[in-house]
C-alpha cells in the first residue's frame, strides 16, 4: 500500500440510478415509488431545447413536492458548452428546497469543468444560505473526459460519483458503433472459423474505476439502450460489477430491478466472503499468514477482497431499515 491511504467512497447505495426528463412530469411520482436508489432528473438531452426552461420548472417543483423517501436525489444539468447549464444550477438550487442532493453534470472534460460548476454551486449555497451542500456527480462520455479522467475524479470535494455515458462516448472517440452499450457486433476475435465477442467498454470502465477509487469516488456504469434486451443488460452490469462499478443506469423502469439484482451481492458470494474471513481468522490466531479454502489459496489480500462484499451487503442492508 502507498503511503497515502485509498480513501473510502461515499457509503451510500448506488446500485440504479433512474433517470427520467424533466419535460414527463408524469413519471416523477412513479421514479420517487421505485425501487432505485438514485434518481436523475434530466434537463440534458432527454429534453428538446425549447423544453429547457418548462423541465426546470418541473423540476422545482417535484423536489419541492413529492416525497422522494431516502433515494438520493440528483438533477442532471446541461452541458457546459451550452447556453443553459447556468440557469440550470441557480433556478434549481434558488427555488428548490434541501430536499435535493446532487447535481450531475454531463460531458465533463477536464478538471476545471467541475471547477466552474463547483464555483457557481458555492455562490449560490452562500447567497441563499443553504445549509446542506450539494454533491456532484460526473458523466465520462468525451476523448477528453477519459483523457482527464483521474483529474477529473480529484476535481472536488463535492464530486461523489462518477459515470460512464457509452453513447456519447462512442460519437466521440468515433467508434463505429450504434447501439448505447452491450455487445458491439463488429467487435470479435476469429479463433478456428468461431467468432468470439469481446468488450469494447472495458478499458474506459477499468480506466474509470480506477480514477475513482484512487480519490474515493463512487464508479457508475452508464445507460444500457435496448430496454427489451434484459439478459444484455445484466450480461452488461455483471461485467461492470466484476470490474468494481458498483451500479448502473436504469433508462426504462423495468431496468430497476435487474441492476438491483446485479449489484447486491447474492447470499452465497456474502457468505463465501464471510467463511473467507473466518478462516483468515483463525488461521491469524494459529500464527499464519495464508490458509485453504475449499482446496484454494486464501491469504491476506483475500480478506480485502471479502470485506468488499461482506462491506457493500452491510451497507445494502442498512439502507433497507
Ligand atoms: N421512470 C418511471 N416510470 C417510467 C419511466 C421512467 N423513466 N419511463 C416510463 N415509465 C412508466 C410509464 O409511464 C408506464 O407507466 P404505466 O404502466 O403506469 O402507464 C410504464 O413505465 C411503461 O412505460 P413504457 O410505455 O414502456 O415507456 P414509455 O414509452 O412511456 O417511455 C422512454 C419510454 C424510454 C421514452 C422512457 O422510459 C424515458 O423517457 N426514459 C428515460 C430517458 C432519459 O431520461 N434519458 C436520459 C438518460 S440516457
Ligand atoms: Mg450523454
Amino acid at each position: 500500500m502507498s503511503f497515502r491511504l485509498q480513501p473510502s467512497p461515499p457509503a451510500r447505495p448506488n446500485r440504479c440510478q433512474l433517470f427520467g426528463p424533466g419535460s414527463r412530469p408524469a413519471l416523477f411520482e412513479k421514479m420517487a415509488a421505485s425501487a432505485a436508489d438514485v434518481i436523475n432528473l434530466d434537463l440534458e438531452d432527454s429534453v428538446a431545447p425549447d423544453d429547457k426552461p418548462e423541465a426546470r420548472r418541473n423540476i422545482i417543483q417535484a423536489i419541492n413536492d413529492i416525497d422522494w423517501g431516502g433515494k438520493h436525489l440528483s438533477v442532471r444539468i446541461n452541458g457546459l458548452d451550452t447556453p443553459w447549464w447556468y440557469r440550470d444550477v441557480v433556478e434549481v438550487l434558488e427555488q428548490a428546497g434541501d430536499r435535493i442532493d446532487q447535481i450531475m453534470i454531463p460531458k465533463v472534460g477536464c478538471a476545471s469543468d467541475v471547477y466552474a460548476v463547483d464555483a457557481l454551486v458555492t455562490a449560490v449555497e452562500r447567497a441563499k444560505g443553504r445549509e446542506k451542500p450539494v454533491a456532484l456527480e460526473v458523466i465520462i462520455e468525451t476523448a477528453a473526459g477519459i483523457a482527464h479522467v483521474e483529474e477529473i475524479a480529484a476535481s472536488s470535494p463535492r464530486l461523489q460519483a462518477m459515470s460512464l455515458g457509452a453513447a456519447d462516448f462512442a460519437a466521440s472517440m468515433g467508434m463505429q458503433t450504434t447501439g448505447i452499450g452491450g455487445t458491439q457486433e463488429d467487435y470479435y476475435m476469429i479463433r478456428d472459423g468461431q467468432k468470439y465477442w469481446s468488450d469494447p467498454w472495458h478499458w474506459a470502465q477499468t480506466a474509470i474505476v480506477a480514477a475513482c477509487r484512487t480519490h474515493g469516488v463512487l464508479p457508475v456504469d452508464g445507460p444500457f439502450g435496448d430496454f427489451s434486451d434484459d439478459a444484455g443488460f445484466i450480461a452488461q452490469a455483471k461485467r461492470s460489477a466484476t470490474l468494481g462499478m458498483v451500479g448502473k443506469w436504469a433508462i426504462h423502469p423495468r431496468q430497476v430491478a435487474l441492476a438491483n439484482e446485479v449489484f447486491t451481492p447474492s447470499e452465497a458470494k456474502v457468505t463465501e466472503a464471510r467463511e473467507i474471513l473466518a478462516a483468515m481468522a483463525k488461521a491469524k490466531a494459529e500464527g499464519a499468514g495464508a490458509a485453504v479454502y475449499k482446496g484454494r489459496l486464501v491469504d491476506i489480500a483475500s480478506i480485502r477482497q471479502a470485506e468488499v462484499i461482506v462491506r457493500q451487503a452491510e451497507m445494502i442492508t442498512a439502507g433497507r431499515s
